[in-house]
């Protein structure tokens, strides 16, 4: 018999064998699947400012790998890295910059956004901290081995941002096949937005943020790998239907919650099946996990 033919009956054979298995073993074969990643939120950001170097240089400092982050442009048209539309909750735009109000992202240069501190409204200890632009927080993920979950913030606001967001990956080296495979995933909460990063460039792993409605899942299944719903919104039932589910790299949907902050809300998502947990609080569900 030919050799895929083999593999495709083995597996066949394995899943109604699982049907027949006793209770307890079939808790055993669920204990055998793979702890969920653990993802941490705007880097670990409980411990650095969020979205800086120093948030993902704890992060590796810490054990973890995985890290999220968020993405958005400036006036002229450089990505940086940062979580609001706006300037003034995570840098003191407003004592360098008093007369600019609303202090828009979009509306502020790289050079004038690169004079900003970052740190200091989280703790002195981190005064001088800058807001990142992609490139160089890609490369210092690079440098500390660490894998990202890119989320592509208010894309209505940056028409094109995908495909520049694409550009910067590949010129720093993120859109070869060992990084495809393992250490990046573009998420949105914009359908469209993580559509055309499919379209663009098919390799990549893509997730939709939210919760479609399970008839609606198989829509998203053309062109996301991930469904990452809020925790809150998540049910066992949930996750098992987005699992029926191939995407469009043929394996089942994957799910990475968010934003798990405590050991108990960490031991119910994992007992859900979830890929990855994202989290402010990276020790507290590491700890969960290894004691679930
Ligand atoms: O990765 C999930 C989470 O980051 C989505 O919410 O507002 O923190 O970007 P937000
Ligand atoms: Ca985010």
């Amino acid at each position: 018999m030919h050799a895929r033919a083999v593999a495709v009956l083995a597996t066949a054979l394995a899943a109604v064998a699982v049907l027949f298995l006793p209770g307890s073993e079939v808790r055993a074969a669920e204990a055998h699947r793979p702890q969920p990643a653990v993802v941490a939120h705007r880097g670990a950001s409980a411990h650095a400012p969020e979205n800086t170097l120093p948030a993902i240089d704890k992060a590796a400092a810490l054990g973890f790998s995985w890290v999220e982050n968020d993405v958005q442009r400036t006036k002229d048209g450089k990505l940086v890295v940062i979580h609001d539309a706006t300037l003034e909750r995570t840098t003191n735009v407003e004592q360098v910059f008093p007369g600019r109000a609303p202090w828009k992202v979009k509306d502020f240069t790289a050079a004038e956004i690169a004079r900003l501190d970052a740190g200091s409204w989280f703790s002195p200890k981190f005064a001088g901290t800058r807001v990142p632009t992609l490139d160089q927080y890609m490369r210092r993920l690079e440098r500390n081995h660490e894998k990202l979950l890119l989320e592509i913030k208010n894309p209505k606001l940056y028409p094109g941002i995908e495909a520049q967001t694409l550009k910067v990956l590949a010129n720093d080296g993120w859109l070869d096949h060992r990084h495809l495979a393992s250490r990046l995933i573009v998420q949105s909460f914009s359908a469209n937005s993580v559509r055309t990063v499919h379209a663009l460039k098919p390799a990549v792993r893509t997730a939709f943020l939210g919760r479609p409605d399970t008839a609606d899942l198989h829509r998203y299944a053309a062109f996301v790998d991930l469904i990452n719903p809020s925790y809150r919104t998540l049910s066992a039932d949930y996750a098992a239907a987005v699992r029926a589910h191939r995407g469009p790299h043929g394996v089942p949907l994957g799910i990475f919650t968010w934003t798990v902050n405590n050991a108990a809300s960490a031991r119910t998502v994992a007992g859900f099946g979830v890929d990855g947990i994202i989290t402010n609080k990276p020790e507290v569900v590491r700890r969960a996990l290894k004691t679930a």
